[in-house]
């Protein structure tokens, strides 16, 4: 049994039009103790809904949320009280008490609880050792950076000590270098102090720097889930590999029109490459073996965690037999070949 397991799980809201939306149409997820789960989708998905079931905020109309064996659907009021100490929150925007200084902020949390002062003062030294605040522990939330903020409200979600930390969109409104410094906080939160993420976002860099594991949230469903270098080296669906256009250097769509308009017969084709394969000499074996001609446009290397996955977008240019073969042969070293090349019509139509 999973540490956090969700079977099945369905919301539906009534809208302004007094219609009724679901919004989420049965989600399934089993998420293991230490993970740090990414759950990417667009706006609207059902993202901050689901993360609302999972802490009890919202009901789900059917289905099971169990954590740690017991179902939070069956919970009652005190029940969801004890259920949201061991689960802490931080958001895009930081809730911070802004007449409060960064000490007291933190120690909210310890202050209702009514921890006693020695052991309140403790806990948020402590805390603001680990975010990297103590020289800021005066200052008011007026005084501090995007980034400062958002190591405020983690080290307050911290406070409770809590074994699962919901993450929703916590550096959407940063700059890529403070997420990068948010994002490396919260995985060694994850490793020393052994708490389950769940971090939801809209960005796969965010996915790829931190998440073990992945799933993608379209209009209320998991279209694809697994681990991230998975995921990202065989991706399957078409919205993932939307995704994966910020990650892998593509090229626009204005230049494959114009490829295909130059070259009609050729073939667009986006390649990824896993573990230590030397890319180059499997072009030039299937080069030589098929008589085609692969034309590189783009190349990169990304790494998810230490493991690194090789992209290639390529033009293959020969006849369509021995295309096919090429790329018979491509997929037998286990490279994910995915098609660039739209209907030729549509393409004219465009033009
Ligand atoms: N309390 C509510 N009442 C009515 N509709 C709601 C309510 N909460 C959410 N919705 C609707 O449910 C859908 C999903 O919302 P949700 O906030 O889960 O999306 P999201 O994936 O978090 O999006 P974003 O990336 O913009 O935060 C939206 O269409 C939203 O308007
Ligand atoms: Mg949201």
């Amino acid at each position: 049994m999973s540490y956090i397991e969700i079977r099945g799980v369905t919301k539906t809201f009534i809208n302004a039009n007094k219609e009724e939306t679901q919004v989420l149409k049965g989600i399934d997820l089993d998420i293991k103790k230490g993970d740090i789960y990414g759950i990417i989708g667009f706006s609207g998905a059902g993202k901050s809904t689901l993360i609302r079931c999972i802490n009890g905020l919202d009901k789900p109309d059917s289905g099971s949320i169990k954590i740690n064996g017991k179902e939070v659907t069956a919970l009652d009021e005190k029940g969801l009280m004890a259920l949201r100490e061991k689960i802490g929150m931080i958001f895009q925007h930081f809730n911070l008490l802004r007449s409060k200084n960064v000490y007291d902020n933190i120690a909210l949390p310890l202050r209702y609880k009514k921890r006693s002062p020695d052991a309140i003062r403790d806990k948020v030294d402590e805390l603001l050792r680990i975010v990297g605040l103590t020289e800021k522990k005066k200052s008011f939330p007026s005084q501090l950076s995007g980034g400062q903020k958002q190591r405020v409200a983690i080290a307050r979600s911290l406070a409770a000590e809590p074994a699962i930390l919901l993450s929703d969109e916590a550096t959407s409104a940063l700059d890529p270098q403070t997420t990068d410094s948010i994002l490396d906080l919260l995985a060694v939160l994850n490793q020393k102090l052994g708490i389950t993420i769940i971090l939801i976002t809209h960005q796969m860099n965010v996915i790829q720097r931190i998440c073990n594991k992945v799933a993608i949230i379209d209009d209320g469903r998991i279209v694809e889930k697994g681990s991230t270098f998975e995921v990202f080296s065989h991706p399957k669906q078409r919205i993932t590999k939307k995704f994966l256009e910020s990650i892998f250097r593509a090229p626009s769509e204005k230049e494959i029109r114009e490829l295909q308009k130059e070259s009609p017969e050729d073939e667009i084709l986006h390649l990824i490459f896993t573990g230590n394969k030397a890319k180059q000499s499997v072009i030039s074996d299937v080069t030589r073996s098929h008589h085609v001609d692969i034309n590189i446009l783009y190349g990169s290397i990304e790494y998810v965690g230490d493991q690194p996955i090789g992209s290639l977008f390529v033009t293959v240019h020969g006849n369509p037999f021995d295309i096919l073969s090429a790329k018979k042969s491509l997929q037998n070293y286990s490279v994910e070949i995915e098609d660039l090349r739209g209907d030729p019509d549509d393409t004219a139509a465009i033009a």
